[in-house]
């Protein structure tokens, strides 16, 4: 029996899990979207202390809510990256503090690792898999020999993308961050499959490149200015409801269908070139906030079928940032035998995570059996 703690701060939520045997016993969760969306994307100064403000009453409540005692954690397990340098100090100065406090073993956590092993938590997958991580940040597909051993394949060379649809909701004048709205007012008409490129595909290489598609959406609106929202409406129904009083609604929605269409299927065609690569698979795990989308769903729940692979998909509340999944990743880590000191470093995006664990002794019974069916 392991008994680990999650602390996420790379972003904008501050979260805080207690995971016992791969299963999630509490969460506590803060967003700061509300904080941010009124700069239109994250402001990492202002993240950073919302961290530290959440953090100490997000825990009281945790340990209040779940009756554990500190003494009682096997490893703590913290987001070591990558994300925001500042706020991911916040949630690695807790980490430490706890560890050197209570003598839980540190295990720093690699957050897009997290993403992919979140839908573990709602029901066991087979490995290898292959993972693709689309969030907000990042778009890349993985190897996953193991819960503990993953390979990059492919990467995105610009926009991650959750960024192209959140930019494309700028464009279309709905609020921040878009890729919900485009999602939903998409789902309210037909996609013309010509209306956008599907970019970068036209080659043999496994990386993304999403700013194209970006700038597709960009010189489409300018072409017809009358696409964009009228006003900067928080509440979808009131925005669908409003939309449609102007009569404006059809337009729109159809623009946000063929973009969604657009992602979804230069995802699927740059997945199963990936899974050309990667035979092996078993499973086709989907994560990060973007696989919250409908029809990205959809479209590789279906790759997966005609693979005859298992599809992966979290339910919503795990797609997107939470420490549910860091606490799952690190105590897969932690049974593995992986550890780190209080030398632990944060490692901002953009840097390379270092493979730089202690090595201990594997807990007994290892850490597969939990994941794999
Ligand atoms: O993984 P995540 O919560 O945060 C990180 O980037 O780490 O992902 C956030 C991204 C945002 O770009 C957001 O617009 C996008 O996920 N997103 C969606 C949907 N829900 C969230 N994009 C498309 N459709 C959605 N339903
Ligand atoms: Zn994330």
């Amino acid at each position: 029996m392991t008994l680990c703690l999650g602390i996420e701060t790379s972003c904008d939520e501050t979260a805080l899990a207690l995971v016992r045997d791969g299963k999630l016993l509490a969460q506590r969760i803060a967003t700061q979207v509300d904080a941010h969306a009124l700069f239109g994307g994250v402001v990492p100064e202002l993240a950073s202390r919302e961290h530290l403000r959440a953090l100490g009453p997000l825990l009281d409540g945790l340990l209040a809510d779940t009756g554990v005692t500190p003494a009682e954690l096997d490893a703590v397990c913290v987001a070591r990256g990558p994300g925001l340098l500042g706020s991911l100090l916040v949630g690695m100065s807790l980490a430490k503090g706890l560890a050197l406090a209570t003598g839980a073993a540190l295990v720093g956590v690699n957050h897009l690792w997290a993403h992919l092993l979140a839908p573990a938590l709602d029901r066991p997958f087979a490995f290898p898999a292959l993972g693709l991580l689309v969030s907000g940040g990042h778009t890349q597909t993985y190897r996953m020999d193991s819960p503990v051993a993953f390979t990059t394949l492919g990467r995105t060379l610009d926009d991650a993308a959750g960024e192209a649809f959140d930019k494309a909701a700028k464009t279309l004048n709905l609020p921040y961050p878009g890729g919900r709205f485009i999602d939903v007012l998409g789902q309210l008409a037909e996609a013309d499959p010509g209306m956008f490129p599907r970019p970068y595909v036209a080659n043999d290489s496994l990386d993304f490149s999403f700013s194209g598609l970006k700038t597709a959406m960009v010189n489409h609106v300018a072409a017809n200015p009358g696409l964009r929202a009228p006003a900067l409406v928080d509440d979808l129904d009131a925005l669908v409801a409003d939309l449609r009083a102007r009569g404006a609604l059809e337009p729109l929605a159809r623009v946000c269908a063929s973009y969604t269409l657009a992602v979804a299927d230069t995802l699927r065609i740059k997945t199963a070139r990936a899974l050309d690569a990667f035979p092996q698979a078993r499973s086709l795990a989907v994560a990060g906030g973007v696989a919250a989308n409908s029809v990205v769903r959809r479209t590789l729940a279906g790759l997966a079928a005609e693979r005859g692979l298992a599809a992966v998909l979290p339910p919503l509340a795990l797609c997107t940032d939470n420490a549910a999944m860091i606490a799952l990743a690190g105590e897969c880590l932690f049974r593995a035998g992986y550890r780190h000191g209080l030398d632990l470093e944060a490692v901002p995006r953009g840097r390379r995570i270092p493979w730089d664990y202690r090595r201990t002794e594997p807990c007994p019974g290892g850490v597969f059996g939990e994941l794999a069916p």
